[in-house]
């Protein structure tokens, strides 16, 4: 028998339980081994619960407990997650979690010292929830040079903006009915200025390319000021507008990585993946595109993946799973400007015919979009394609002529 501790019985930690529990005895076959829950940690107190004689409020009480060789960290965040999982980590146990930001900002270090001590530091509920996406980027497809990955990387905001797409609804409202459908947090930054997808793209990134790249160094947009008339434009284009994470490797053996809202063509797989779902695209050399579909977010989608690298940690206990990336380098990300792309762009000027006359004079070939019912002034074109240095001041000489930049988006090579 292997005993773990869960800490933190939020959404994950209490879906953890109930997948351990409902499925004790087919976890033990695939195990070879019958798992038991000692403890689960939490500040709260749950009266009448059924594991009421699980729960401590001590992590020092896990900590100590020689008998427990599998710690599971399904708190969020970074304090004291990163303090707790470093000391698991230092005393002989082997870790779980679902903490993208705590495998985003401290992955390297924290595999630097499972490897030390030749234990399982294991992350794949991560990244995707309950789609399988650490394991087959570190083993199925480790054959492969990543050219790319991309992905839908966030449920909230891929809900969000299904919901504009499909029903008109503007931004606030449909954050409004994420919030009241669960989706979103009351405090909703996270998700909707990009973060939490950036944090997950790092993480893909470190993994595929085997160093480690911090959130600071990605550029990051969110969706707060993508409106109706840019979803629209994305239609009248042949698109849609998603929040898409990238990472690219670049011949400089630097990457380029962005998080920001993109048109995609109505032909990507990832503009078919609507609502609260997650797409991922990894563009190996051997393999062609690979995409990995399904819910990137939720109690059982994610307690499953984390329940399965608890059953793959009990078979790897004396054989440690690979998983390992150097530390980070600082200029290791390139300057987003540096990379080719054509431009979605809306505008408004006195007269608009006018204003797009001037466009046309800086941006050269540029095709222009309609909608119904534009605003008065309002105009709207995609660019040709160049670097996002050259787009940056081709706009700003837009505006130096006395246009109104409402939005520009890029446009997906996805
Ligand atoms: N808020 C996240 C999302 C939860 O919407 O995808 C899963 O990481």
């Amino acid at each position: 028998m292997v005993e773990i501790a869960v800490m933190g019985y939020g959404v994950v930690g209490s879906g953890v339980v109930e997948v351990l529990t409902n499925h004790t005895e087919s976890i033990a076959k695939r195990a070879k081994e019958e798992i038991r829950i000692k403890y689960i940690l939490d500040l709260k107190d749950f009266p009448g619960s059924p594991f009421a004689d699980r729960f401590t409020k001590s992590f020092d009480t896990i900590l100590q407990d020689p008998d427990v060789k599998i710690v599971v960290e399904v708190m969020g965040g970074l304090n004291p997650s990163f303090d707790y999982v470093k000391r698991c980590l230092e005393s002989g146990k082997s870790v779980v979690t679902s903490n993208k930001e705590l495998v985003a900002a401290k992955g390297a270090e924290l595999l630097k010292i499972a490897q030390k001590n030749n234990l399982n530091f294991l992350f794949e509920a991560s990244v995707g929830g309950g789609i399988p996406i650490i394991r087959p980027i570190s083993q199925c497809l480790a054959a492969n040079d990543v050219i790319e990955i991309a992905g839908i990387l966030n449920g909230t905001t891929n809900f969000i903006l299904t919901k504009m797409i499909r029903d008109k609804m503007d931004f606030a409202d449909a954050l409004a009915l994420a919030q009241k459908l669960g989706y979103a947090e009351r405090n909703p930054a996270a998700d909707v200025e990009g973060y939490d997808a950036c944090r997950k793209i790092c993480i893909l990134a470190s993994l595929a390319y085997g160093r480690h790249v911090y959130p600071e160094q990605v550029h990051t947009e969110g969706i707060t000021d993508i409106t109706l008339a840019d979803v629209e434009y994305a239609s009248a284009w042949g698109g849609v507008v998603k929040l898409i994470g990238q990472v690219k490797m670049m011949e400089s053996g630097r990457l380029q990585m962005v998080v920001c809202p993109m048109f995609l063509s109505r032909e990507s797989q990832l503009a078919t993946v609507d609502d609260v779902f997650n797409g991922i695209m990894v563009r190996g050399d051997s393999t062609g595109d690979v995409v990995f579909y399904g819910k990137g977010a939720g109690k059982l989608p994610t307690a499953s993946a984390v329940v399965a690298d608890v059953i793959d940690c009990v078979k790897h206990f004396k054989a440690r799973k690979y998983l390992y990336w150097d530390d980070g380098a600082p200029d290791y990300v390139e300057d987003y400007r540096l990379d080719t792309m054509a431009m979605f762009v809306r505008a408004k000027a006195a007269q608009e015919e006018e204003g797009y006359k001037t466009a046309r004079k800086i941006f050269g070939e540029i095709t222009r979009l309609n909608r119904k019912n534009p605003e008065q002034g309002e105009f709207a074109f995609v660019t040709g394609s160049m670097k996002g240095q050259e787009l940056e001041e081709k706009l700003a000489r837009l505006e130096a002529e006395g246009v109104t930049i409402g939005n520009a988006i890029r446009i997906g090579d996805l």
